[in-house]
């Protein structure tokens, strides 16, 4: 076992500042990582914050960590000293049930160890993500970083990649079809970037005018501003698939008539309950609303093997950790652009 300096929130309203924890040792599957960069997920704040009802203090956020390997336990196959890894949204699973083994570990039909406040037998009960110099995780759940790829601006793929990739995936996108990503933040400016790279015409439907010029800069071939209701209204029908990334409750009646016949709505920011839907918007055009969540080890490597391939990483700020209450204050107006990465240097 070994002591760890990270940054922790130690109530709802406390704010994030250092503490001291204490890492597992490395067992014979395991893999020690000395931590580079982490990513600042809008999760982050829904957790310090006990949006969800369900934080355990002293919480340690973070899931989109970038890192070097600093020790490896005895039966670690694949991976060498030194080598640039990274850690998403888990770190453990039942690896025995119908979606472990059909490689979709975030849908484990006994609940997935998260890397941050999930029941764990560790020092300390829950776990304690990135906001940390240092990570202990088995072998399974560590992914590896292409060469050529900017380590800082690879952090984010981890979450923000993922779980825009893994749903533009599942519901086929390709060339000839018009997808919406609805909200330009960390996720967002990735499903754009994803979109785009498949091939889909890409639209970018943003409250934010100002953010026009840099949506299609990412990859967008126009923007569609939510809140003009003409413009919304001049779109109706046309889409086949919206990513809807909102970080917080709102009427998902105001962009389900934007769907062709057959269209997807997939809801991937975690806003719990929310307005009434509308049965009309669905059976008028026999529209869907569906949900989705990360993506798989597999998958992830898969993402991250594209982005490599495409040279794609993200838009990111980088901050120092004493600077992370600040960059949360930042999300919550929809300021960032378009991802807080900690430079994990910055804390002692
Ligand atoms: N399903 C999953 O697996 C998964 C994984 C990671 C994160 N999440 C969730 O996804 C959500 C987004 O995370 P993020 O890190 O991308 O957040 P973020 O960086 O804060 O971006 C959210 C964007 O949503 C838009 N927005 C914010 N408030 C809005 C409002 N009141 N009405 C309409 N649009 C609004 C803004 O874009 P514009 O300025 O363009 O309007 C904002 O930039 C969070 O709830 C997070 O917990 C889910
Ligand atoms: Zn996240
Ligand atoms: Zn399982």
């Amino acid at each position: 076992m070994s002591h760890t300096s990270t940054y922790a929130a130690k109530s709802n309203s406390s704010p994030l500042e250092p503490h001291s924890i204490t890492r597992r040792s490395v067992r014979p599957k395991d893999v020690q990582i000395s931590i580079e960069y982490c990513g600042v997920c809008h999760t982050d704040i829904h957790l310090v914050r006990n949006d969800w009802g369900m934080s355990n203090y002293p919480i340690v956020p973070g899931h989109e960590i970038v890192g070097k390997v600093t020790a490896l336990g005895s039966e670690v196959d694949h991976l060498s000293l030194g080598q640039r890894v990274a850690v998403g949204c888990f770190v453990d699973s039942c690896r025995t049930c119908a979606s472990c083994t059909a490689d979709m570990e975030q849908y484990c039909l006994s609940g997935f160890t998260a890397t941050y406040n999930s029941a764990t037998e560790d020092p300390g009960g829950f776990t304690f993500g990135g906001y940390s110099k240092n990570i202990v995780v088995d072998q399974h759940f560590v992914l590896t970083i292409p060469k050529g790829l900017d380590p800082a601006g690879a952090a984010p793929l981890l979450c923000a990649g993922i779980t825009t990739y893994s749903p533009l995936q599942h519901w086929g996108v390709k060339p000839g079809m018009k997808v919406g990503i609805i909200g330009l933040g960390g996720l967002g400016h990735m499903g754009v970037k994803f979109s785009h790279a498949m091939g889909a015409k890409t639209v970018m439907i943003t409250t934010s005018q100002n953010k026009a010029a840099d949506a299609l800069r990412l990859g967008a071939d126009e923007v569609l501003i939510s809140t003009d209701p003409v413009a919304m209204q001049s779109k109706t029908g046309e889409f086949d698939f919206l990513l809807n990334t909102i970080p917080v409750p709102h009427d998902f009646n105001q962009y389900m008539p934007l769907l062709k016949v057959d269209g997807t709505m997939c809801i991937v920011g975690a806003v719990g309950p929310t307005a009434e839907l509308n049965s009309g918007n669905l059976i008028f055009g026999r529209r869907s609303v569906a949900g989705s969540l990360v993506g798989g080890i597999k998958e992830t490597q898969e993402m991250l093997d594209f982005c490599g391939k495409h040279n794609i990483v993200s838009e990111i700020e980088m901050i120092k950790i004493s600077e992370i209450n600040e960059a949360y204050e930042r999300m919550i107006k929809s300021e960032v652009k378009y991802r807080f990465v900690i430079d994990m240097a910055s804390l002692n």
